[in-house]
């Protein structure tokens, strides 16, 4: 069994995500965590993000990386949007995702073309959002807890500038797959959009076993 969880930045699906793999005893593959993983390691090694071969070199990271604390912050999340347009870096964390979402017993993916271009044959998918200014505030209390000194205006300005790069770019835009439910978590807490979420899976289930 393979669930699809997509979505835009602080929208949620990472939560939803790890919920549901502990409701069906499934693992789960954070996979903006590998895109991240490339934006850190091209800032390290000195490179552009936006020059195609600069981000592709930067894919043969070492798993040292996905430990790196930096990997959650905003600017990292920025450097990952501006990697994950090349279509060669894409392509070279293919197969990563396929293995996991392949694995015997079945497996949780989140990301952004989970149900478009990693899993389109997905048992269950589910595209979550939520509104703009929900999810800068979702970050801005992130930060605060993490004892930063975020800031609403440029929160607000680099989610912005994040749905636009990850919806216009050519290979794999965010988009709601073809036999995706919707979950806008604006107004739901966190309990009750993990209730949603569940029924939503298990409709999606009882559809396919229907036929
Ligand atoms: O957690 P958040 O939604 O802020 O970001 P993320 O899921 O860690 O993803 C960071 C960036 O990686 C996104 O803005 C996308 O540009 C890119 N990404 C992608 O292109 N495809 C994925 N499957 C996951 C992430
Ligand atoms: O993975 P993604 O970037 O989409 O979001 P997340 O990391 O799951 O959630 C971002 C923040 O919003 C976290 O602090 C969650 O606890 C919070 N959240 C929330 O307040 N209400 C929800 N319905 C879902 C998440």
């Amino acid at each position: 069994m393979i669930i699809a969880v997509d979505g835009p930045a602080a929208s949620g699906k990472g939560t939803i995500a790890k919920a549901l793999g502990r409701h069906y005893g499934l693992p789960v593959l954070d996979t903006g965590l590998l895109y991240r993983a490339v934006g850190l390691s091209v800032l390290k090694q000195g490179g552009d993000p936006d020059l195609e071969a600069d981000a592709l070199a930067a894919c043969d990271f070492g798993d040292d990386i996905l430990t790196d604390p930096a990997l959650r912050s905003e600017a990292v999340g920025s450097l990952a949007s501006r990697v994950s347009v090349h279509q060669s870096v894409r392509q070279a964390l293919v197969q990563r995702q396929r293995d996991f979402a392949t694995q015997p017993g079945g497996a949780i993916l989140d990301g952004r073309d989970i149900a478009t271009v990693i899993a389109p044959d997905a048992d269950a998918k589910i595209f979550v959002t939520a509104s703009v200014h929900v999810r800068a505030e979702r970050r801005y209390r992130d930060g605060l807890a993490q004892g930063g000194h975020p800031d609403m205006d440029s929160l607000i300005a680099d989610i912005q500038a994040r749905d636009i790069r990850d919806m216009s770019r050519d290979h794999a835009p965010l988009k709601m797959a073809e036999g995706a439910d919707l979950l806008d978590t604006s107004d739901l807490t966190i309990e009750r959009a993990i209730q949603q979420a569940i029924a939503l899976v298990d409709a999606q289930l009882e559809g396919r076993r229907q036929g």
